[in-house]
This record gives structure tokens, C-alpha cells and sequence, in this order.
């Protein structure tokens, strides 16, 4: 007689905020009016309190965990979202005289870029642009100089719907990379960057909490250059144990779960075959059906997070979008920017939702093809 509020939920294929585990939010609503033993809720709680203090020490070594971080890198909790990231590696990070690159692989790569020359000298190390952005870049393809500050690249382009299979090794500059929509969706070669950031809105937790995974040499390297406004130093939050102000205290609690929840999941390697599995399911239904359903992504660059693909017409689209969301298929409109759809499979989503998406798409072609 009474409907369960998870029989309620649907099949969120949303780019961002996205999909949480369901266990997750169980286990906030379970701790949501009093805390452990603190006698308030954790939205209540001060952040120099040593119940917080734990919190985000939990969350901070799970992440080293899960990552294999050695003791090199420091793990930062900010605000700001990716977006302010864009800004405070070249603040940080592109000295006077210096130059910048960045491979631009789709419209968050060439945002970072355009930030980056706002603040200093940026090049271009590889344009797919006139590709549309349909694959990621050969090693060869990516003009390298090894007087460069950085290489920024993206690790998982969002929109477009691709992948770095394979990260840059080897190179004689620093490799920052934005992983906002693929970090912990498998395991990656830290020992290969200097900096890694990531908005958690998409496989962390919830939006207003950004990870920053800073290689400490480097930042020491780079400190006492520019006039940087206080807020905007890694050394400011890294000295501040990212309590320099109040950080994002129930952002970075439910990321705590988030990283419990991986954990006991079996970490990155279990991730990654359970991502590949259901990225699988979806990518099958696009190609058994004769071009009715067409990839945008050339198939050796195709992301396990954000799968993209059209249909014949727009008017077809707007039909498909429209039954599925009826079906309980939900957030599956492409970006606004380019149209088409996307089905955002971040670690949350179930390889069920992933089924029934396929078997929605191969009946909607039966009926529409
Ligand atoms: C790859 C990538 N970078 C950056 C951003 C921007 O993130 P934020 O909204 O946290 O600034 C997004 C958002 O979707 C993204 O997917």
C-alpha cells in the first residue's frame, strides 16, 4: 500500500549533480538529525570542532587510499567548483615569462585555456575543434615544449562524451588534469601528474565541494610569485588544512560516504570493470541498430562516463527524450550547447538503469526506425 521512496526514484542519467548512491543517502537521512554522538546534525556542526575534524581527516585518507596517493601529494577540500580551478592553477602555477599549454578535447578544456589567458601566456598543444572534438589526441598529435609551465589536459570531456584512455608519460613538464567527471570512475597513474582537480558533483558527492590533489614539491617550488588574493593560494589551504575559512562541511561528510561506499564496493579496479560493463550495455544499443542510433565519438575515444548519440532527426530526439523520461529514464538531453543525448553512467548508476536505457532505446527504435 505505501510506495517506498526508493521505488519512487528513477534512472538518473544526469551529467551533474548527478546520480549518489541510494545506500549513501540512506545512511545521511539515518545520521541527519543527530550526529554520532555530537547531539546535533552534521549541518549544524562547527568546522573546527574535532567531530568534524575527523570527518574530513576520514574522507581526506579514504580519497589517499582509493588513489594510491603516496605521501608526495596533498589532497585539498575548496569551493569554487572546476570553473575556479581553471583560474588558480595558472594563478599558482604560470609565472611571468612562461607559457602554458593545453590540449583542447572539448568546451571545458577550451574554457580552462581561455581562463588561463586571462592570467598569463597559454598555447594550444593539440586542437580537436575541427574534429567536433570526436576523439582525443595521439601522444604524437600533442606539440610538447619542455620549457612549458604545465600541460593541462581533460581527463573525461562531459559534453562531447570522451575519454583519455591513456594518460601523457614521461613528459619533462608537469601534467595538470581536470578529472571533474571521471576521478575515481577508475584507477589512474598519479605518479604522472602534478595536480589533479575535480568538482564532486559527478562521481563524489554533492556540488559546492571541489578535490584538489597537489604534488607538495611543486607548490613549494612555486610559492612567492605574483600578488595572489589570499583565497585563491594552495599554499593558503594547504597550510590551513582547508579549514582556512568554513569549507563545505556536509559537501565534504557526504563525500566521506561517497569514499566508504567505494570502498566497500572493492575500490577502482571494481569500479572500472563495473563502468566498462555498463558503458557496454549502452554503447551495444547504439550500434546494433543499423544507424538509427549514431555515436558522436569516434569509437577508440569513447567516455565510460558520458555516453553521446544521436538520432535521425531532431524531432526524434525530442520524442525519444520525452518516452523516456515517461519510462523513468531521466536526464537524458544532451548539453545544452550541442544537443543530441547523454547518458551520464557515473559510479552511482546501476548497471539496471544501464539495461533498462538499452532496452528502452532498442524498443524505441523497433517502433520509430
Ligand atoms: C570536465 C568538467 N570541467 C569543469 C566543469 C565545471 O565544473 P563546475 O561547475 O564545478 O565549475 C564541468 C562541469 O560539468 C566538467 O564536466
Amino acid at each position: 500500500m505505501f510506495e517506498t521512496a526508493e521505488a519512487r526514484r528513477v534512472d538518473n542519467f544526469g551529467a551533474g549533480p548527478a546520480a549518489l548512491p541510494v545506500a549513501v543517502l540512506r545512511e545521511v537521512q539515518n545520521e541527519l538529525v543527530t550526529y554520532r554522538q555530537t547531539g546535533m546534525s552534521v549541518l549544524e556542526l562547527g568546522h573546527r570542532t574535532s567531530d568534524y575534524a575527523e570527518i574530513q581527516g576520514e574522507a581526506k585518507r579514504r580519497l589517499q587510499r582509493l588513489m594510491g596517493l603516496s605521501d608526495d601529494f596533498e589532497v585539498l577540500f575548496l569551493q569554487g567548483g572546476a570553473s575556479l580551478q581553471f583560474a588558480m592553477v595558472p594563478l599558482n602555477f604560470l609565472d611571468d615569462g612562461q607559457t602554458a599549454a593545453y590540449a583542447l578535447t572539448g568546451s571545458w578544456a577550451k574554457k580552462a585555456y581561455q581562463e588561463g589567458k586571462l592570467v598569463g601566456r597559454v598555447r594550444v598543444a593539440a586542437d580537436m575543434a575541427d574534429m567536433g572534438y570526436r576523439r582525443i589526441p595521439h601522444p604524437e598529435e600533442l606539440t610538447l615544449d619542455p620549457a612549458d609551465a604545465y600541460l593541462h589536459l581533460t581527463s573525461n570531456n562531459t559534453i562531447v562524451g570522451s575519454q583519455w584512455r591513456d594518460f601523457p608519460d614521461g613528459l619533462d613538464v608537469p601534467l595538470v588534469a581536470d578529472m571533474s567527471s571521471d576521478i575515481l570512475s577508475r584507477p589512474v597513474p598519479v605518479e604522472r601528474f602534478h595536480l589533479i582537480y575535480a568538482g564532486a558533483q559527478k562521481n563524489l558527492g554533492p556540488a559546492g565541494l571541489t578535490v584538489v590533489i597537489l604534488r607538495k614539491s611543486w607548490l613549494e617550488q612555486a610559492t612567492a610569485r605574483r600578488v595572489i588574493p589570499t583565497m585563491l593560494r594552495y599554499d593558503t589551504h594547504l597550510k590551513g588544512d582547508s579549514r582556512y575559512n568554513t569549507p563545505p562541511v556536509f559537501s565534504i561528510y557526504v563525500a566521506g560516504l561517497v569514499l566508504q561506499w567505494l570502498e566497500e564496493q572493492g575500490g577502482l579496479v571494481a569500479m572500472a570493470r563495473r563502468n566498462q560493463e555498463k558503458a557496454a550495455v549502452v554503447y551495444q544499443a547504439i550500434d546494433e541498430g543499423n544507424n538509427f542510433y549514431s555515436g558522436v565519438v569516434d569509437a577508440d575515444s569513447r567516455s565510460d562516463m558520458n555516453v553521446t548519440f544521436r538520432l535521425p532527426t531532431e524531432e526524434l530526439e525530442k520524442k525519444f527524450l520525452q518516452e523516456a523520461k515517461v519510462a523513468g529514464l531521466v536526464g537524458l538531453g544532451g548539453h545544452r550547447s550541442v544537443g543530441g543525448c547523454r547518458a551520464s553512467l557515473y559510479n552511482a548508476v546501476t548497471l539496471d538503469s544501464c539495461t533498462r536505457l538499452a532496452e528502452f532505446m532498442t524498443d524505441f527504435r523497433k517502433v520509430n526506425g
